[in-house]
């Protein structure tokens, strides 16, 4: 039959799209590679139908091609019987595991068939978790920045696996970078942390991303006009793009919405 490669989102068990649900429902097993998959996994999926894999945590290649046969190995026989799931956190086809199980199928079980359901992805969640807007006509580059780099270049990045913020802080800063920093975003395990100030970070957590960006790069929209007008109406509004939450008050405003102010 199909094993499905479900894409869970970033964390909270209610952003699952409404197809993976049915896809875990429907399943035989649906394998999880991690704890924080699983738990969110076991939100929709009763325990003794979860089929857990064993991955060792090594950076040696022979290794992980050694734990990626034996999953593959074990996973294949259930999705030929019957209907097998594999999530990850995220989307299954953004930097995710999933992609060295289809590897692995495609090179030792071709007659697997694959699906795959997309999830929200932190690429996504990100802006509305950190109040950002990525605007028409900007770009925005994804790298990674683990172990303290600080990848320039871009006027406009999302940096993942920042586990030392600290020390990426320092070089963005350096390079004319504001920097966001958001942990553990729309997720149920663990506490959520939205900050600018790096040192709230200095304790690693590898669901760490960073959302950088040049404040001259910011384009211009039409409807930019109407921010003239908060100001008439007393909101303030630092004019940028990055206080989605002070410009969505002031349409709210604009459209005669009640607006409530602390
Ligand atoms: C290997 S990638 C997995 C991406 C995932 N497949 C997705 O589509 O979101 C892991 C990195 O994504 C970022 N990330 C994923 N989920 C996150 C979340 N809920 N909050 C903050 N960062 C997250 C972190 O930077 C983490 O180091």
């Amino acid at each position: 039959m199909t094993l499905y490669g479900v894409g869970l989102g970033p964390g909270d068990a209610d952003l699952v799209t409404v197809r993976g649900r049915r896809v875990l429902e429907d399943a035989d097993v649906v394998y999880s590679p991690g704890r924080l998959s699983r738990s969110v996994a076991t939100e929709h999926v009763p325990e003794e139908r979860i089929g857990d894999l064993d991955f060792p945590m090594t950076r040696d290649e022979d290794e992980l091609r050694r734990a990626w046969k034996d999953a593959a190995a074990e996973i294949a026989p259930r999705a030929r019987e019957g209907t097998a799931a594999f999530v990850t956190l995220g989307d299954p086809n953004v930097y995710s595991t999933f992609g060295h199980l289809r590897r692995t199928l495609a090179a030792f079980h071709p007659e697997v068939d694959l699906a795959v359901v997309p999830g929200v992805s932190a690429v996504t969640a990100f802006a509305t978790a950190l109040g950002v807007e990525i605007t028409a006509g900007s770009r925005l580059a994804l790298r990674e920045a683990d172990g303290g780099v600080a990848p320039t270049g871009p006027d406009r990045m999302l940096l993942f696996k920042v586990t030392d913020a600290p020390a990426t802080h320092e070089g963005l800063a350096e390079a004319g970078y504001e920097v966001t920093y958001g942990r553990r975003l729309f997720m149920e395990q663990g506490e959520t942390v939205v900050t600018d100030d790096p040192t709230e970070l200095d304790e690693r957590d590898y669901y760490t991303l960073a959302y950088a960006e040049k404040p001259e790069s910011r384009v211009e929209q039409a409807t930019d006009a109407f921010l003239e007008l908060t100001d008439d109406a007393g909101v303030v509004t630092d004019g940028g793009g990055r206080n989605l939450a002070r410009q969505e008050r002031s349409e709210s405003e604009l459209c005669g919405d009640e607006v409530r102010r602390d």
